[in-house]
């Protein structure tokens, strides 16, 4: 059995894509990749099929880290699906609760910055509209949030369960 984690943006080409590999990133360093699997989706279908914006990939490039991956929208089924759903922003969590008219899985649907350790940020903002440095910022607080995040998941009785 494996723990599913999916990341949530607008588009599907910046934020999300990010998060899911680098999360991929420190699951295969934690020796976990057989345990804990990552997707990513867009609450918006506007670049469905499309491969990571390419600022997004020369910032994660940077870093070390190559942006593998095609958008797709965010379905209803997939909050049945996934263990937990990890929204960028606020207006992406409102849009995931959306699909939960029935307030069915609230509970596993989070902000991904609940998880940060050292970055204040609330949000990870949309880079989309801005320069390079954003697309930068976007990377440091997804390693930093990600980071605390797999901890979290590690320690979940739901990980726990399932392993
Ligand atoms: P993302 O960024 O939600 O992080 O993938 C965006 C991508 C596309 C658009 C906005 C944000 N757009 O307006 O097309």
């Amino acid at each position: 059995m494996t723990y599913k984690l999916l990341f949530v943006c607008l588009g599907n080409i910046c934020r999300s894509p990010s998060a899911e590999n680098i999360m991929n990133h420190l699951i295969l360093e934690a020796g976990l990749s057989a345990t804990i699997v990552c997707d990513s989706a867009g609450t918006s279908g506007y670049h469905v099929g499309a491969a990571p914006d390419r600022r997004m990939s020369v910032a994660a490039k940077k870093r070390g880290l190559e942006l593998i991956g095609q958008s797709r929208q965010l379905k209803p089924t997939d909050l049945q699906s996934f263990d937990l759903i990890l929204a960028m922003d606020r207006e992406n969590y409102q849009d995931i609760l959306y699909l939960d008219r029935e307030g069915k899985y609230e509970d596993k649907i989070r902000m991904i910055c609940d998880f940060a350790r050292s970055k204040p940020d609330r949000e990870i903002p949309d880079p989309y509209y801005g320069g390079a440095d954003g697309f930068d910022y976007v990377i440091d607080l997804l390693y930093d949030a990600c980071a605390g995040l797999l901890t979290y998941v590690v320690n979940s009785p739901e990980y726990q369960a399932k392993i």
